[in-house]
C-alpha cells in the first residue's frame, strides 16, 4: 500500500489517494472523521483548531460501505479557505494584490532552506506546504489503515508519555482498552492524572512566556503475528520503516523501541528478552525490552514505538532572525501558533505506525481481498503457536 498527499494549509483542500487498499474492507466516513477529530483536540492548541472542523469527503475507491480495491481518494475541504481566495490563487493576481508575504524566516521552521531550495522570495509558498497541516490527511489514511488492522484483531494505541520535561509516572494500565479509555478524556492525552495536571501548567506557563514546549509520545500495537517484516534486506524491515515514518511527522527528532537508547546503558543481560515456550500460546517473551521487534521482524509481543517532538517553532517571543529582502536581523513576533501540539501529535503517531503495520501486513498476507488476508494471518498465528 502506498499513499500521496497533496495541499496547501490555506488552499482549498487536502487531499490524499491510497493506493493498494485490499478490497472487502468496512469503510465508513465516520471511521476517518473520528480520527480526524481526536487529532484537533487538545490542550495548548491554537484558534485554528476551533474555527475548523475536519471533515472527510470519500471520493472514490469505496461503494456501498466497502473498499473496491481501486485507489480511495480522500478530501478534507479547509474551511478557511473563503478568507484566503486571492492570497493562494491558483491563477495569477497583481503583486500589490498578494498579501500576507513572507519575507521573515521563522529559527526551527522549514522557510529558509525551503526558499533557498526551490528558489521563492515570498516563504509562504514554502511554509503552506510545510506546514503540520498536512498532517489531517496522514491521520486520514492512517484512519483506513487502522480498519484494516481492527478486522484483523490489532489494536494500535497512542498516548503522551512526555509534555515541556512532566513526566507521567503512573502507567498501571491493566489493557490497552484501559489505556484507551483513560487517555481519550485527557486533555493531554496522558494516562497519569497528576501528570496531566503538571503538562496543563507547563503548557499554560509557556503559553504565557511567548514560548513552546515539546514531549514523547508512545504508540503500542497489540496482537501483530510473529515474523511481520524481514531480515532479509534493509528495506524489509519493519521497524526501519516505523522509525522513518515517526521521523516523518513535523517536528519529530527521535525514535527509540522498546527500552530505546536506555540499551546503551546496560549489559546484555538486562538487554535481551528471555524466551519462554508453553503448550497454550508457543513461543513468548518473559520481558519485552526490545518493544517487539528482533531482526526487523514483529516477535508476536507488543510494539512499543516513542517518538521526540520538539517545541513548535513558530513563537511569540522573539528568537532573532533575518529577513531575507533586507538582510536587516529582526526578533520575530507571529500572531498565531499553537503553544504545544504533542497530544495532537500523539494522534498523527498512531496514524503513521498503524498505517505501516498495516502496509506490511497486507504485502505479506495476501494483498488484494480482506477476506483472503484474515484467513493467512490467522493460518500465521496458529502456524506460530504450533511451532
Ligand atoms: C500536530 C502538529 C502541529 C504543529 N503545529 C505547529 C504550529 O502551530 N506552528 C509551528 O510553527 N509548527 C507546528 N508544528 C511543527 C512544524 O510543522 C515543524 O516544526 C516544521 O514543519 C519544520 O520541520 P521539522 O521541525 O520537522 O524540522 C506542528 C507539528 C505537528 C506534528
Amino acid at each position: 500500500m502506498r499513499y500521496l498527499t497533496a495541499g496547501e494549509s490555506h488552499g482549498p483542500q487536502l487531499t490524499t489517494i491510497l493506493e493498494g487498499v485490499p478490497a472487502g474492507l468496512t469503510l465508513l466516513a465516520e471511521h476517518i472523521n473520528t480520527e480526524l477529530a481526536r487529532r484537533q483536540k487538545g490542550y495548548g492548541r491554537g484558534r485554528r483548531m476551533q474555527i475548523e472542523k475536519d471533515e472527510v469527503n470519500i471520493l472514490s475507491g469505496v461503494r456501498h460501505g466497502k473498499t473496491l480495491g481501486s485507489p480511495i481518494t480522500l478530501v478534507v475541504e479547509n474551511r478557511d479557505w473563503k478568507h484566503w481566495t486571492k492570497i493562494m490563487a491558483i491563477e495569477p493576481v497583481e503583486e500589490e494584490e498578494v498579501k500576507r508575504k513572507v519575507s521573515r524566516p521563522r529559527p526551527g521552521h522549514a522557510d529558509l532552506n525551503g526558499a533557498i531550495k526551490y528558489g521563492h522570495r515570498d516563504m509562504r509558498n514554502v511554509l503552506e506546504r510545510s506546514s503540520a497541516r498536512e498532517t489531517t490527511v496522514r491521520v486520514a489514511a492512517g484512519a483506513v489503515a487502522k480498519r484494516i488492522l481492527a478486522e484483523l484483531g490489532i489494536q494500535v494505541v497512542g498516548h503522551v508519555l512526555e509534555i515541556g520535561g512532566v513526566r507521567a509516572q503512573h502507567l498501571s494500565y491493566s489493557s490497552l482498552e484501559e489505556l484507551q479509555r483513560v487517555t481519550e478524556e485527557s486533555p493531554v492525552r496522558c494516562f497519569d492524572q497528576e501528570a496531566a495536571v503538571k503538562m496543563m501548567e507547563a503548557i499554560d506557563e509557556a503559553k504565557k512566556n511567548g514560548d513552546s514546549i515539546g514531549g514523547i509520545v508512545e504508540v503500542i500495537v497489540e496482537g501483530v503475528p510473529v515474523g511481520v517484516g524481514s531480515y532479509v534486506h534493509y528495506d524489509r524491515k519493519l521497524d526501519a520503516k516505523i522509525a522513518a515514518a515517526i521521523v516523518s511527522i513535523n517536528a519529530f527528532k527521535g525514535v527509540e523501541f522498546g527500552i530505546g537508547f536506555e540499551a546503551a546503558r546496560r549489559p546484555g543481560s538486562e538487554v535481551h528478552d528471555e524466551i519462554i515456550w508453553n503448550d497454550t500460546e508457543g513461543f513468548k517473551r518473559r520481558t519485552n525490552r526490545a518493544g517487539g521487534f528482533e531482526g526487523g521482524m514483529t516477535t508476536g509481543m507488543p510494539i512499543i514505538v516513542r517518538g521526540v517532538m520538539k517545541p513548535i517553532p513558530t513563537l511569540y517571543k522573539p528568537l532573532q532572525s533575518v529577513d531575507i529582502d533586507t538582510k536587516e536581523p529582526f526578533a520575530a513576533s507571529i500572531e498565531r501558533s499553537d503553544s504545544c501540539a504533542v497530544p495532537a501529535a500523539s494522534v498523527v503517531a498512531e496514524a503513521v505506525v498503524a498505517w505501516e503495520i498495516a502496509s506490511a501486513i497486507v504485502d505479506q498476507f495476501g494483498q488484494d481481498r480482506m477476506d483472503v488476508i484474515k484467513e493467512n494471518v490467522e493460518n500465521m498465528r496458529r502456524y506460530a503457536r504450533e511451532f
